[in-house]
């Protein structure tokens, strides 16, 4: 009779479990129609960012890129690319005469977490020091003509507004960062004034979105670019607009008639969008509640965390992992948050010493940078395991959440929830995609014309997550048509954007008059 107790309740927790996922499946499911209004209510909030200041959550920040690379494009250049846990930092030698990189050259450095939540002051110098080491190693194959000063494309990944293409102020911090006294700021300043600290003697030519650094890095390979995406840490678009076309637009015309435009798609929300109970948990807990919605649906910083939101609620509720839960189950990628106010000079007797460890060996066991991407790569290794026992799924549970001896039943719902959270994601993309295009009336064949379009993708989640990327793209198929979807592709653009910033810098030179082609 115990026996039978026992199974009984065993499998009572089961059908609980089972419960929990299938609203969740339907909570996040994706029909086209839905896909659909998601992608209308982007063109329409498109038109009204672009209408005015403040017209939309989409911000439809202008750029001031209104000409993309040509190719002729020539001499050194730099770029310094910030905007997720790393920073790049690029060297190219451009031979001009139809888009020619002689030589180009690049290091990576991680910023350490407390620079992310430190001050403005802080983060500016480190980046500039790294900066001028590497300007310091500088050696044969590049070469800058004498008596000129070093130029620099600054890929800054945050909505910034811009008053001209080498300046603007930041609006505010996404992602994981959180420094209060560069809100507002001029972003170029700051970096001029921390590479005079320095003693580095560079000039910013172009401060630019990765999306704008994408899509010009796109273009100079391939002329039919029209729109970037990114995504990674976080989402976001740009495309090339006409100048027309953008009423808050008071500047003079430019001559292209061109302009390109960084949606700042992040931020987008909608009735239509699918949310849930865990992403609105989620969004109350983050550092930046109420905004990016879109963002934390869909980008690499966010997803693992709603994944592991879920499996919290089924071992709460239906006992899913044992009579306990399992403890690291509980703690958020946002267990930055808590060491942000730690580190923003709480002082360390205020909190219990047991907390103050265990934030420490989380951070050891998880890698901060894990944290930072919200356990997506892990996800991400959950998703793609074809092993017949789920091997890899098992050994992640252990691995991450010290969760052992799971099931081969367990282990299939872990990634059937994997599955579930990111094809919303990837759908949802597909979705905006497909906003986008309409809104340039490139989502319909029209008469006569054989016109190609091409988007540049770049991010760790598009580039990594090979189900996320292949989802987004069968679902964009399927909602332009076969007809219209064999002139859209989709392309890889690897690091366009630190290439894409150093062209920008080439066609924004102080000494471009000297040296035009
Ligand atoms: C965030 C930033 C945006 C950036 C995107 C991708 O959404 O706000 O500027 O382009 O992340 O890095």
């Amino acid at each position: 009779a115990l026996i039978v107790r026992h199974r009984m309740r065993s499998s009572g927790r089961w059908a609980r479990a089972m419960a929990i996922l299938t609203e969740l499946e339907e909570k996040c499911g994706t029909p086209i129609g839905k896909l659909k209004q998601v992608g209308d209510a982007m063109t329409v909030e498109m038109h009204a960012g672009l209408a005015s200041e403040g017209g939309s959550k989409l911000k439809m920040l202008i750029s001031y890129v209104d000409n993309l690379p040509t190719g002729d494009e020539k001499g050194l250049f730099y770029a310094l690319d910030l905007g997720g846990t790393n920073f790049r930092v690029l060297r190219v030698q451009l031979g001009g005469n139809d888009g020619r990189v002689v030589n180009q050259e690049f290091t990576e450095v991680s910023i350490p977490p407390h620079l992310m939540v430190g001050t403005s002051d802080a983060l500016f110098d480190y980046i500039a020091a790294e900066l001028a080491k590497f300007v310091a190693t500088e050696g044969q194959g590049f070469h800058l003509s004498p008596g000129r000063q070093r130029e620099l494309g600054f890929t800054f990944s945050f909505p910034v507004r811009q008053l001209t293409i080498a300046s603007g102020t930041l609006i505010k911090w996404t992602k994981g960062f959180s420094i209060d006294d560069t809100v507002g700021q001029d972003v170029v300043a700051e970096l001029t004034k921390a590479m005079e600290r320095q003693g580095l003697d560079m000039r910013v030519a172009a401060l630019v979105n990765d999306t704008i650094g994408t899509l010009a890095g796109g273009r100079y390979f391939n002329n039919d670019v029209i729109a970037a995406v990114i995504l990674g840490t976080g989402t976001n678009a740009a495309y090339v607009e006409r100048a027309h076309a953008i009423p808050k637009w008071h500047g003079l015309l430019p001559k292209s008639g061109e302009m390109v435009i960084n949606m700042e798609w992040g931020n987008f929300r909608s009735s239509h969008l699918p949310v849930t109970e865990y992403d609105h948990a989620l969004d109350v807990e983050s550092l930046n509640p109420g905004e990016q919605i879109f963002e934390k649906i869909i980008s690499g910083m966010y997803l693992g965390d709603i994944v592991r939101r879920v499996l919290c609620r089924m071992a709460e509720e239906a006992a899913f992992f044992g009579d306990t839960v399992p403890p690291k189950l509980r703690v958020p990628f946002i267990l930055r948050s808590a060491l942000d106010s730690l580190l923003k000079g709480m002082e360390l007797e205020d909190l219990p010493i047991c907390w103050v460890l265990f934030a420490v060996s989380q951070l050891i066991i998880m890698g901060y940078l894990g944290i930072a991407s919200g356990m997506t790569p892990d996800m991400s290794a959950i998703h793609h395991d074809t092993t017949s026992d789920l091997r890899v799924v098992g050994n992640k549970l252990k691995d991450i959440l010290g969760i052992t001896n799971t099931s081969l039943k367990t282990r299939k719902v872990v990634v059937e929830l994997c599955n579930i959270v990111a094809t919303r994601g990837a759908r949802l993309s597909a979705a905006g995609i497909f906003g986008i295009l309409k809104k340039l009336g490139r989502d319909t064949v029209r008469e006569g014309e054989k016109q190609r379009t091409v988007i540049a993708m770049d991010g760790g989640l598009f580039e990594h997550y090979t189900k996320f990327s292949e989802c987004l793209e069968s679902t964009l198929k399927e909602l332009l048509g076969k007809e219209i979807s064999e002139s859209i592709v989709i392309e890889h653009s690897n690091d366009g954007s630190g290439i894409g910033a150093a062209l920008l810098a080439a066609s924004h030179s102080q000494y471009l008059d000297v040296e035009s082609p």
